[in-house]
């Protein structure tokens, strides 16, 4: 009996030290509870914000299941002990789960720098407060500018890029010290000899004439007590193009000799400030930078450097004034985004030496960048840089893919291929500064022989740099490597705006921008690059609406390849921001453009069906009829301007639009849509994919269109016979309407024509063309076909933005299993923190887990198989859909 006793007593306090240990482990936890990732405007601490309302927004991290925000309090000001210590700046408890709002309590000032912290209240712990963040204002206003705008007064057809410098003394310490530089064209900015910042390519191209950013950097480290030289070096890039293609970038309105203008701000211990600012007095000579080409490449002469010409001492008697200009544009604004970098050096995988002159190396995968060369040679040698995605059978590099549309007008400019002229003194390094390439291979010319090895050169991937925010992977290896490529390529595309190519064009081509935009923002936190772009539309859209294809552009694109299926840009990525960041900015920003545009064609095409576009561009084999696809496109815009008009209070608005698209819809089906079979036209792919995507069927015959459609693929081979606009929705419609197997077949496919046919000959890259022997249109690196990398989230990871609550502030998880690999995770990393959503899977049983963040819900659609069932945690799920609060689950199906 004692014994027993004894036991029981062992049992309760076994239980009971159990049940402790579970209680500190909740505390703990609890004290983890916390709020993190500030940003202000979607950036973490930014200089030189010129909202007078910035955004605001923070996450709550928590794995306890429900953790959510039930009340906010903001704190913001110049003291940061006032904020840290909540003693001023705030407008009080708000009783909301809100993360991301704009701060009306006041106008901000320029040039200051401003703290702020956020405590919440949660469902657990109570209060928890974030640490205290900062960001600084810039110049706001364009009056507050005090420098001039200045250049060296020469010819457009100029060479050599232009040095300018400043000397001057500073008297008393110095507390901080900002630069703030606009450019007609790119700069480099040295302050006492030391390169500022590790941006590239700034500032981004824009329309000049109608908008300018200016860049803010910290230099109060560069600067010393005494004497100080500022040196400004300054390029060409969209501003001065001297290179000649098919598009005209050198007929551009705005185009003009490089010029810039700074305003050095220094702020001094005794709370007093100066401004040290561009004028006539800055001394200007040319630089060894002998010319430079932000569209071919860039030439240098290391014998004309001129020692010391960015530091005080620099004798500068013999250097010219500095010439004053007009501004390019009234409005300059700050470049509040995510700059561009050479964000990851490629060292060479091999180097074939064809001769003691003659050397290729290659990066072993393609990529948007530059490349480094470190050598040694006689004063004179002549190094060329030859930058291409292809060899021919011989080794040596094959342009013929990405020259088509250049027109040089001699051969002073070969295209993709730097110049470097050595000076002979050691070894000597060269990087290009004001242009960028796509390449993988790099044939080194020289004019006298050189020995180089695999580490003479280094490739550089350069694009904006935007942070990673998804993640794929499974037991499918072609399918992470189709992901993994399609993200090479979009970041390929990315240089402060979307790009269509990084060698042939570089141009903003519209219709590969938001086909490729989903894409982009599962996998990239790539708001403040869209938002800059939208900025783009917004000063090169007419009075009447109209739009050009390429954006930004020097006046081409008005008169081709603009209807709706290109430049729908003005209101898809707008929504697509909304739905992926819960932010209406973009919407209310764009609304009177999207207005504009869809009024647009709604007087040039009243029927309410539209034949202006280019259609399914590059398509395998059948073209679909240019007016389905490009009405479909007038009816999404159509569509997302009724929806936004209802969120931004225009009821009017609302109801005329929502007629107006359920109008489209009807003369759409009307024409084109046989309720009898089901079929759109004439069936193909893409006809029938693309009403389903973008919802233009009928309800009660979406699942016979779609039954049509997986039938059309099959009698095709199980293999896609679409173009652009048919890829962009072939994969979801399919696996959207039960037809995953389908979609399954078409991704993981290894043969022409698919992604995997690009994978398995070599791709690193996502190509412009189905067949990689293309005669034509066949860039190695291009996004157009890259909704693949979406979808992998959206049907075998089933995350989905819920439009009514964006941002992931609910979640939509509904994976598709069927004929899927057996692992499968795709990760998100949101507004709310991150989304998990991943599988395992054998004949009898699928193990489904999904991680919802805190602050955030969840609803799980689980597909049902015949004679199995779900289970969550043991217990029987009932029904097809569930809704779950934030934290990790796990379903069971067997
Ligand atoms: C570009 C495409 C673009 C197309 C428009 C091509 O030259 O590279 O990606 O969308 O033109 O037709």
């Amino acid at each position: 009996m004692r014994l027993i006793y004894i036991f029981t007593g062992r049992i309760i306090i076994n239980l009971m030290a159990r049940y402790l240990f579970l209680l500190c482990f909740f505390s703990i936890i609890s004290s983890h509870a916390q709020v993190y990732d500030l940003r202000t405007e979607h950036l973490t601490t930014p200089l030189g914000i010129d909202a007078p309302q910035p955004r605001l927004s923070w996450k709550q991290r928590d794995s306890r299941p429900g953790a959510g925000q039930k009340a906010y309090q903001v704190w913001l000001g110049t003291d940061s002990l006032a904020v840290a210590g909540e003693k001023a700046g705030s407008g009080g408890k708000v009783n909301s789960a809100e993360n991301l709002i704009t701060y009306t309590r006041e106008n901000l000032q320029p040039f200051t720098r401003y703290f702020w912290k956020v405590v919440i209240w949660d469902n657990h712990s109570g209060r928890v407060s974030s640490d205290v963040t900062s960001f600084e204002t810039g110049l706001m206003q364009v009056s507050n500018w005090k420098g001039e705008w200045i250049s060296d007064g020469t010819d457009i057809r100029l060479k050599p890029a232009p040095y300018f410098r400043h000397g001057f003394e500073t008297g008393k310490k110095i507390r901080s010290a900002r630069a703030y530089i606009a450019a007609g064209g790119l700069f480099e900015l040295y302050i006492n000899g030391t390169k500022i910042g590790d941006h590239m390519l700034d500032p981004n191209y824009t329309r000049f004439d109608r908008r300018i950013l200016y860049v803010t950097h910290d230099v109060t480290r560069e600067l010393k007590a005494g004497k100080n030289a500022i040196g400004v070096l300054l390029g060409n890039g969209w501003y001065n193009h001297q290179s000649t293609a098919v598009w005209y970038f050198d007929r551009a309105p705005w185009r003009n000799r490089p010029a810039f203008c700074m305003d050095l701000r220094i702020t001094y211990e005794d709370g007093s400030t100066e401004t040290i600012s561009s004028g006539r007095n800055w001394k200007t000579a040319l630089s060894p930078v002998i010319f430079n080409s932000i569209y071919t490449a860039e030439h240098y002469d290391a014998r004309k450097e001129i020692g010391g010409w960015n530091l005080p001492d620099f004798n500068d008697t013999q250097w010219k004034n500095s010439v004053l200009r007009s501004a390019p544009s009234q409005n300059i604004v700050s470049q509040a985004f995510q700059p561009i970098r050479a964000v990851e050096e490629i060292p060479v995988k091999s180097l074939n030496k064809i001769n003691d002159t003659v050397y290729v190396f290659d990066l072993g995968r393609n990529i948007s960048g530059v490349s480094r060369i470190t050598l040694s040679g006689p004063e004179g040698t002549e190094v060329r840089l030859k930058h291409a995605e292809r060899l021919y059978e011989n080794g040596r590099p094959d342009m013929s893919n990405i020259d088509a549309h250049y027109r040089p007008t001699d051969d002073s400019d070969p295209f993709q291929t730097d110049i470097f002229i050595l000076k002979g003194e050691g070894t000597e390094t060269f990087m290009p500064r004001f242009n960028y390439k796509g390449f993988q291979y790099v044939e080194v010319t020289a004019s006298r022989p050189v020995q180089l090895s695999s580490n003479s050169l280094k490739g550089y991937f350069v694009h904006s740099d935007v942070a990673p925010v998804g993640k794929i992977t499974s037991s499918d290896d072609l399918l992470n490597r189709i992901w993994w490529a399609t993200n090479n390529s979009y970041l390929s595309n990315l240089a402060g705006y979307p790009t269509d190519c990084p060698q042939r064009e570089k141009n903003g081509w519209t219709g590969d921008a938001h086909i490729a935009s989903e894409t982009g923002l599962f996998n990239f936190d790539g708001i403040t690059v869209y938002e800059k772009w939208m900025a783009d539309h917004r000063d090169e859209q007419q009075p009447n609406g109209v739009l050009p294809s390429i954006i930004p552009t020097g006046g081409w694109g008005y008169e081709w390849g603009n209807g709706p299926d290109w430049t729908s840009t003005i209101a898809i990525i707008p929504w697509n921001l909304y739905l992926f960041y819960g932010d209406l900015k973009p919407l209310q920003d764009n609304y009177e453009h999207m207005k504009r545009y869809v009024d647009l064609i709604t007087q040039r095409y009243p029927s309410g069906l539209t034949s202006w576009g280019l259609g399914d561009w590059i398509p395998v084999k059948s073209k679909s009829p240019v007016e389905l696809t490009s009405t479909a496109y007038y009816y999404t815009d159509t569509r997302i301007l009724a929806q936004t008009a209802k969120l931004l209070g225009q009821p009017a608005d609302h109801q005329k639009y929502t007629a107006l698209a359920e109008k489209i819809r009807k003369v759409f089906n009307e024409k084109y849509l046989n309720r009898e079979t089901g079929l759109y036209g004439s069936g193909l792919q893409t006809e029938l994919a693309v009403p389903l995507f973008w919802g233009l069927v009928p309800e009660e015959l979406r699942q016979k269109v779609a039954d049509n459609l997986a039938q059309r693929v099959k009698a095709d081979g199980t293999q896609m016979d679409v173009g652009l606009l048919g890829t962009k929705a072939l994969l979801q419609a399919l696996s959207d309407n039960g037809h995953e197997e389908v979609a399954y077949a078409l991704a993981g496919r290894k043969t022409f024509p698919s992604w995997g046919w690009w994978i398995t000959n070599g791709a690193t890259t996502l190509y412009e063309n189905w067949p990689i022997d293309a005669k034509s249109d066949i860039s190695m690196n291009h996004i157009m076909f890259g909704e693949i990398g979406a979808w992998l989230f959206k049907a075998p990871g089933g995350i989905k933005p819920d439009p009514a609550q964006p941002g992931f502030r609910n979640v939509i998880l509904e994976p598709r299993f069927a004929g899927g690999p057996d692992t499968f995770s795709a990760e998100h990393n949101g507004r709310y923190g991150m989304i998990r959503s991943s599988w395992e899977k054998n004949e009898k049983e699928i193990t489904y887990r999904v991680t919802v963040p805190a602050n955030s819900t969840a609803t799980v659609r689980l597909p049902q198989v015949e004679g199995r069932r779900w289970y969550r945690d043991g217990v029987e799920v009932k029904g097809r859909e569930i809704q779950v609060s934030s934290g990790t689950f796990e379903f069971k199906n067997n």
